[in-house]
């Protein structure tokens, strides 16, 4: 079906064949609560003998139970089984991304043997709820995918020959151009998006493939199209492992292998023309043209129903279970050597532990600037709010405070003006930054997870695109505050204001970025992030006199951005200027005695030193390196937890 050139076909049979054993799979998590719950049990393998229907206390939900199969290299395997029976869960064990939280035991090999670091880098794996990036059309995430994760060797021709035929393969030309979409604005239908995830994930060449339900919100059409594309993928030596809801009998027949579960344990795990042959023997006969996929699901699910319903269902199950491992010699003698002769044949098998990204992180840095580039640049969005918010905040300001350039004005209205333009240029840039990264954050997870590129060149792409925004942001409120207000009317003193605003901006995007990435989710990141900003701004130097601050907590001033670029703009806007008046004495609230005061003296008072401009630049653009690289640190170390696989048989419960 894909028509492979030749240095693609080479970089295809170049590809190391992974054949796959995992045996005494357990998953279990443990219950909430003292005592766990009641619960009728089974007989079980692996946690404690024969429960035969007597209720016991169950301190763990067990949602894979003692699993065992092989997985001979280039065959496409069915996980099939009633909703809730862990199919997900095993995909996820066998790809190494069960999150952290419960037990997992038993052994998991790769060619034979344990799985090492690169690991991930040879499995590919499509979530059945994958994240995109909303303004990137299909064939841009496609051509993203193909450069990122095809070697070099591949030459850029063949790259884009192949994000063709993939495209064309799962029904995806007349969507080509359209971008994926998000709640905001509508994209691409559902079916569509998840046959792009299906398809960036064929792009990998990876030799391991776990899907997760690859079919489920596709008509019969396009489902038998990607399972045809999953076929030959697999007849070109590529180990595939799916997950299938419901597969039309045309599609079942392409299974080499099936693995049937029911309740976290093995029904079936065979070849799959021969289940029906298994199940027969064991009395349960398929109708003639009835679907055998139906027929397995309608005799190893449980019927809630009624009391009646469910332990009839239980009993067949169980009698199943037995069944199975009666006969499961006869069924894996044929696997097991097949299993066999594809490990023994495999000659490139020794470098499980060295881990090769496809590209330098300089081109892993160029594929992703002009991504993120790309991906900013569309979102319409947030631009539109940081123009608004500035323009109308920009005029509302210089409304206020028009008339300070024309006459004697007091001190504090324009150290108030100063410190509010830091404020507003602090939670503008901050809130940007929480907005913008979480979805960010979910894309890189996934791409990272398959060891397509390195953190470090991401992070930085994305602060070079964030840059024109802050930059933007502070020339236009500086044009429209600056001159209406009457700030240091000296031209050089302009371009510092904008050059302070813009420098604070990034040190408040990095601030941003660095609560977004420690934090668990955006709603935690909302709440945390303006609650320190208003500590910070309470030691920033305008609402409490430095003095009055006690000492435990005002060395807090020093990392915050508010502090500095206060103190710049006030250096830049009194220093060696004159013309305030301070007032000396107030009756009712109005002042009736005024002294006029030096820039100088303004700035003894507040404990700026004039000569400190350079100061408060070095220390914000400090500030917003050591902010950026806790929120690269942060991001770094943020990836979901996953859980290795214990060797040990869980213990009786
Ligand atoms: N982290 C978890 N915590 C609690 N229960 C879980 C967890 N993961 C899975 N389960 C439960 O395990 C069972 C199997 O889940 P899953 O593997 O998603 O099933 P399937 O994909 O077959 O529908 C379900 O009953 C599910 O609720
Ligand atoms: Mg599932």
């Amino acid at each position: 079906m894909f028509d492979l050139d030749e240095d693609l076909a080479y970089f295809v049979s170049k590809k190391i064949k992974v054949s796959l054993s995992f045996s005494n799979l357990t998953y279990r998590i443990p219950l909430k609560g003292k005592g766990g719950v009641k619960k009728r049990g089974f007989k079980s393998t692996c946690c404690g003998g024969d429960r035969g229907g007597e209720p016991y206390v169950e301190q763990h939900k067990v949602i894979l139970d003692d699993l065992s199969a092989d997985v001979p290299a280039g065959r496409l395997v069915a996980v099939m089984g009633p909703t809730g029976c862990g199919k997900t869960s095993l995909i996820n064990a066998l790809a190494g991304r069960l999150e952290a939280g419960g037990e997992v035991y038993g052994e998991v090999l790769v060619n034979g043997q344990p799985r090492g670091k690169s690991y991930r880098a040879l499995v590919a794996y499509v979530m059945q709820d994958d994240v995109l990036f909303p303004n990137l059309t299909v064939q841009e995430t496609f051509e993203f995918a193909a450069r990122m994760r095809l070697p070099k060797k591949v030459s850029n021709a063949s790259k884009m020959k192949l994000v063709d035929t993939i495209i064309n393969e799962l029904g995806l030309s007349k969507a080509r151009n359209t971008r994926i979409g998000n709640a905001m604005y509508r994209g691409v239908s559902g079916g569509e998006r998840k046959r792009t995830n299906i398809g960036i994930e064929l792009l990998s060449g990876a030799s391991l493939i776990f899907l997760d339900e690859p079919t489920s919100g596709l008509d019969a059409f396009q489902a038998m199209n990607v399972m045809e594309s999953l076929w030959t993928l697999s007849t070109s030596g590529r180990t595939i492992i799916t997950t299938i809801h419901q597969p039309r009998s045309s599609i079942f027949k392409m299974f080499d292998l099936l693995l049937l579960l029911s309740e976290g344990r093995t029904m079936y795990y065979g070849p799959a023309k021969d289940a029906v042959k298994f199940f027969s023997d064991a009395h349960f006969e398929c109708p003639v043209n009835f679907n055998p996929a139906d027929f397995f699901l309608d005799v190893v699910s449980m019927d809630y129903r009624n009391e009646d319903a469910e332990e009839a269902s239980r009993e067949r199950i169980r009698l199943v279970a037995e069944l199975f491992a009666s006969v499961r010699p006869t069924f894996e003698g044929g696997i097991q050597k097949q299993h066999r002769l594809s490990i023994d044949g495999c000659d490139d098998c020794t470098d499980l532990n060295v881990v090769v990204f496809p590209n330098n992180p300089f081109t892993e840095f160029g594929l992703l600037l002009r991504r993120a580039w790309k991906q900013q640049s569309r979102d319409i969005l947030p631009i539109a709010i940081t123009v608004v918010q500035t323009v109308v905040v920009g005029f509302i300001l210089a409304a206020i405070y028009s008339d300070m350039g024309s006459s004697a004005t007091p001190v504090q209205d324009e150290l108030g003006i100063l410190f509010f333009v830091c404020i507003f240029s602090a939670f503008g840039a901050m809130f940007q930054a929480l907005n913008t990264f979480p979805t960010d954050r979910a894309v890189v997870n996934r791409e990272r997870a398959s060891k397509m590129y390195h953190v470090l060149p991401y992070y930085v792409a994305r602060f070079i695109c964030d840059m024109p925004t802050r930059v933007g942001q502070g020339l236009l409120f500086g044009c429209i505050v600056y001159w209406i207000v009457g700030l240091n009317p000296a031209a050089s003193a302009f371009f510092i204001f904008c050059a302070l605003l813009i420098v604070e901006g990034l040190a408040a995007q990095g601030f941003g970025i660095c609560i977004s990435a420690v934090c668990p989710n955006e709603k935690v990141a909302f709440a945390i992030a303006p609650a320190i900003t208003i500590v910070l701004i309470l030691v920033g130097g305008f609402y409490v006199n430095q003095d009055a601050i006690p000492v435990w907590i005002s060395w807090l001033k020093y990392v915050s951005h508010l502090y500095w670029a206060y103190m710049g703009l006030t250096i830049n806007d009194f220093a060696g200027r004159t013309g305030w008046e301070t007032c000396l004495n107030i009756v009712n609230g109005t002042c009736i005695a005024t002294v006029e005061t030096s820039g100088d003296e303004v700035l003894a008072r507040l404990g700026f030193d004039p000569d400190h401009l350079w100061l408060a630049f070095v220390v914000l653009i400090g500030l917003m390196v050591f902010y950026n690289s806790m929120g690269y640190l942060f991001l770094r170390l943020s990836k979901p937890k996953t859980m290795p696989i214990a060797n040990e048989r869980p213990k009786k419960t």
